[in-house]
């Protein structure tokens, strides 16, 4: 009902504000704080995206919330605590991590994702569970705050991570969003189609990335927006890139980014032996399918005339 999705709406505005003040006013929150400065966030980075810090803790935002008055069954709804094993009490699902806030689209902090802060340990990332107020396959990371740049300029950038689109907004690189390493879905898709015309995917260059480009392309695609591929170099992500090289290397890419076609042929193709006979009914056989899915004249031929030449 809408009473609970209020309340959970208050809980989870309660909780970003738990996190943040460890984070930066408890010593508790001081090594997290050093894991963003080596990142490279500013301040006032920090404070946008409202970044925090979950204490090590069992219990310390259950505790906390309860003294708030919520009941047991809220705050499991919540998905920020979980029932415990012995029956009785709950315990914090965030413990130890850095804790990047996820917003809806009104800004509204509606989950979390919390990263550990050592290089060993696993999962890299625990993220909050799908909640009556956060519907994954519906939100983008970073919306909130790309929302007028996207609709200004037609365009939107879609990464995978957290860090990329706090890193790509921290360099005035506005219009990013972030998929959350889960493959796009339509939901996502016709959100962006609300703002952009023209989308560019800049997922990471491994094979996870690589992979989840293929599955996106097809999903905007469908949606009808024109869509482009940045592909990065040198393994890097978009974090690593702009931090390294600058965000004028990260528009330059953009400037470079080939399209929905180029990007699909250019895989296919790649796979076949273009010498042979075989491999050039193999590569022709798993054309079709792209081929019979472009509705556009212009695109067909262009795809044709590729195919004869290659
Ligand atoms: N992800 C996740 N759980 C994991 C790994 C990844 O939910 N165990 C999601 C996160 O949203 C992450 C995104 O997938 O931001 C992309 O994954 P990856 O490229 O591995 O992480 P980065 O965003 O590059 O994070 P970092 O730079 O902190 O390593
Ligand atoms: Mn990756
Ligand atoms: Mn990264
Ligand atoms: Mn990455
Ligand atoms: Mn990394």
């Amino acid at each position: 009902s809408d009473e609970i999705r209020d309340q959970l709406f208050e809980i989870h505005e309660w909780a970003a504000k738990f996190y943040q003040y460890l984070l930066l006013e408890h010593k508790l929150g001081k090594n997290a704080l050093k894991y963003f400065e080596k990142r490279g966030f500013t301040r006032a980075t920090i404070e946008k995206f409202r970044l925090g810090y979950a204490p090590r803790a069992w219990t310390a935002l259950f505790h906390f919330l309860k003294k708030k008055g919520y009941p047991d069954y809220l705050l499991e709804k919540s998905g920020l605590v979980l029932p415990g094993k012995q029956k009785n009490g709950y315990y914090d699902r965030f413990r130890d991590r850095a804790i990047f806030t996820i917003f809806n689209l009104r800004g509204q902090p509606i989950g979390f994702g919390g990263r550990v802060m050592e290089p060993d340990q696993n999962p890299k990332y625990l993220n909050s569970p799908e909640t009556p107020i956060f519907l994954k396959n519906q939100n983008l990371y970073g919306f909130n705050f790309a929302m007028d740049q996207i609709r200004k300029t037609g365009q939107a950038i879609i990464v995978e991570g957290y860090t990329d689109v706090i890193t790509a907004h921290q360099y005035g690189i506005e219009n990013v969003v972030a998929s959350l390493g889960t493959s796009l879905t339509e939901n996502q898709a016709r959100l962006l189609a609300r703002y952009a015309e023209e989308v560019y995917i800049a997922y990471d260059a491994d094979t996870a990335g690589q992979k989840a480009t293929l599955r996106g392309l097809d999903i905007l695609k469908n949606t009808g927006l024109i869509v482009k591929v940045i592909e990065l170099p040198d393994e890097l992500d978009p974090d690593e890139l702009i931090r390294k090289n600058g965000a004028e290397a990260f528009k330059s890419l953009l400037e470079d980014a080939i399209s929905f076609i180029d990007f699909k042929l250019n895989k296919i193709l790649k796979q076949y032996d273009l010498d042979s006979p075989d491999g050039k009914v193999q590569a022709v056989q798993e054309l079709l399918p792209m081929f019979l899915n472009i509705d556009n004249a212009i695109e067909k031929d262009y795809l044709i005339k590729q195919i004869v030449k290659r």
